[in-house]
């Protein structure tokens, strides 16, 4: 949450660091600000609302400096308000900060700077920061920037919590400061000039060349240089990673919106996520991981853990690994799992999935599976971020950057790359079924299947604007279509703001139907043979009630009684989320477009949950 942005170059900073918040703005956006070095020392201007906010105070256009700083706010202490937006400077305004994370000790640092005689204007964890650095600083003989980041040092040992911060300060006109700790940042490298931001894709215009910052690791960036140090202040080298993403994948190209464009690259970015990594009649290779069939049989369970969307993806892959591979699997939700003392043993396998790979819940459950010796995979789509550094495996679903706040390509190539992985182990495992083969065989048909969805949207159309205006949706499905059912009313409830509920269908006579009154809207999802006819005697039930009726299926039923059905190919129902939540990925777009709500910035969400 919070994006952050930094520029050092020849270039004038503010149109660049505007530039990449706007690009950034998925990341929160309650208020925004930007300090720039002048010549005459260190200007901000800051402001509650979106970025393009900035743009029009009038004192913006008379920054000229080439060194800067910026932030976008998704807000935690303090509302959002002109006051509490980054940056922040110390008393002395000396010294300038923008952070991302959450400092938890910040009343205790209050507390501290407070008997010192600072005082403070905001109700933020922040302003700690450059408070603190100012009272460090003071102390050294500021001789030379060294003893500038001396000082941020001692002030970062201060701080408990999550950060990445980045530091003007009047004294060096010409180097910016940062650090980090379970907060993202990456540094990109460009030619007599430098970039900072939260994440790849905000930068990816100026360049491709990044390097990455580890916990307690500081950087100072100048026009022509970057010089990192450990958190004992040795200098260390380090290499820029070149990220291969294509410019274009970071812009709306054409669409109206990025969840839009992103729903309709999911034919692409699946084939990427397949890759090389499964050929039919020849064995999966996935060069990332070197299980043995001793080491598979030896697993005492599988746990799969991560977040919302993410979390959806992996509740898919249950049945395969259960069925396929006889490994006992649970799912769980990260937030959940970290603190429930969950049964881990050095032979537990668990794989930890998370599309930007930096949220704070799920790098917190790796960290404790590790700690118990558990054996532990990454599946990210952001190369180098922090889950695929902790991770003793990683994979990354390649599936292109996804902006949107809504998840939707990174879903189903989740639940591809997850297939690959149990295809994989069933291989390793000496399963060979015609079942396997015929479950390569159908996700290498995926993209096309998915193109022939989006191609017939019309229907999906029509019953969003139906429903548009309804007050609450119900989601229902069995087995693995219970799983879609979860996707499917989460990305409604995210994007339109529509109070949205999924159950398993067995459940609704257990109390949810207690809610259906006439003209309701259940939505029931059926690709699975051998429960559809349960879930139609589900929706029976309900429209008995007076409810309307869309279900999304590719099965032979009776579809006289239902006010829509969405019809999809024909698909394994071992993966058959891949399509069957297309529609609702449409639906809720459409929904959201009809109410006239900003589609890839829901309220109150940001893209990335890097607090707790
Ligand atoms: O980056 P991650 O996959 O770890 O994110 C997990 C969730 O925060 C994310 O899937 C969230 O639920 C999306 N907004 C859903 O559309």
């Amino acid at each position: 949450m919070c994006g952050i942005v930094g520029y050092v170059g020849k270039r004038k900073a503010q149109p660049i660091l505007i530039n990449g918040l706007l690009r950034l703005e998925y990341r929160g956006y309650d208020s925004a600000g930007i300090s720039v070095m002048e010549e005459t020392g260190i200007k901000t201007i800051k402001n509650q609302g979106r970025v393009k906010g900035l743009l029009e105070v009038k004192e913006i256009e008379d920054l000229k400096g080439t060194m800067g700083i910026g932030h976008t706010r998704w807000a935690t202490h303090g509302k959002p308000s002109a006051i509490n937006s980054h940056p922040h400077m110390d008393n002395e305004k000396t010294t300038s900060v923008v952070h991302n994370g959450i400092i938890e000790n910040y009343i205790e640092l209050r507390e501290f700077l407070t008997k010192n005689g600072y005082k403070f204007l905001s109700q933020t964890d922040t302003e700690v920061i450059p408070n603190l650095i100012h009272f460090y600083y003071e102390k050294t003989n500021k001789k030379d920037k060294m003893d500038f980041v001396k000082a941020l040092k001692q002030a970062v040992e201060m701080l408990k919590g999550s950060f990445a911060i980045e530091v003007l300060n009047n004294d060096f006109k010409e180097e910016m400061f940062v650090v980090r700790k379970d907060s993202p940042m990456v540094i990109g490298k460009g030619v007599e000039e430098n970039y900072i931001s939260s994440d790849i894709p905000a930068i990816l215009s100026f360049t491709k060349d990044f390097y990455l910052l580890n916990d307690y690791e500081f950087a100072v960036l100048s026009k022509d240089d970057v010089e990192f140090y450990d958190i004992n202040l040795n200098k260390i080298e380090k290499q820029p990673k070149n990220i291969a993403w294509d410019v274009s994948s970071a812009e709306k190209d054409g669409y109206e919106d990025f969840m839009l464009k992103e729903i309709y690259e999911q034919p692409k970015s699946i084939r990427e996520t397949i890759g090389a990594r499964i050929t039919l009649g020849v064995k999966s290779t996935l060069d990332e991981l070197d299980f043995t069939k001793e080491y598979l049989e030896s697993v005492d369970r599988v746990y799969i853990v991560a977040c919302g969307t993410a979390m959806n993806a992996g509740m898919t892959t249950k049945k395969i690994l259960e069925q396929f591979c006889h490994l006992q699997t649970e799912v769980d939700i990260a937030s959940e799992f970290r603190y429930r003392k969950p049964l881990i043993t050095p032979k537990t396998l668990c794989i930890f999935i998370s599309q930007s790979g930096e949220t704070a819940d799920t790098i917190a459950a790796l960290k404790l599976a590790k700690e118990h010796g558990a054996k532990t995979i990454a599946i990210s789509n952001v190369i180098g971020s922090s889950i695929t550094r902790e991770a003793d495996y990683s994979l990354y679903t390649h599936a292109g950057p996804e902006i949107a706040v809504a998840s939707t390509k990174a879903y189903t190539s989740q639940i591809v790359l997850l297939a690959i992985i149990a295809i994989y182990f069933a291989e390793v495992l000496g399963v060979s079924s015609r079942e396997l083969e015929e479950l390569k065989k159908e996700i290498l048909e995926v993209p096309k299947k998915i193109e022939e969805i989006l191609d017939n949207t019309e229907k999906i159309k029509d019953f969003a604007k139906r429903i548009s205006n309804e007050k609450d949706v119900f989601f229902i499905g069995r087995g693995i279509d219970y799983t879609v059912a979860m996707e499917g009313s989460l990305k409604l409830k995210e994007i339109s703001y529509i109070h949205a509920e999924s159950y398993a269908a067995g459940e609704l006579k257990h109390g949810p139907i207690a809610l259906i009154e006439n003209g309701i809207t259940v939505i029931g999802i059926m690709t699975d043979a051998e429960l559809a006819p349960k879930t139609v005697s589900n929706l029976q039930e309900v429209v008995t009630r007076g409810a309307k009726t869309l279900v999304v299926t590719n099965q032979d039923i009776d579809k006289s009684m239902f006010d829509e059905v969405i019809e999809i190919p024909e698909i394994s129902e071992y993966i058959s989320p891949i399509l069957s939540v297309v529609p609702l990925q449409l639906l809720a777009y459409y929904i959201s477009k009809e109410r006239g709500l900003d589609v890839d910035k829901p309220r109150n969400l940001a893209k990335s949950v890097t607090v707790e």
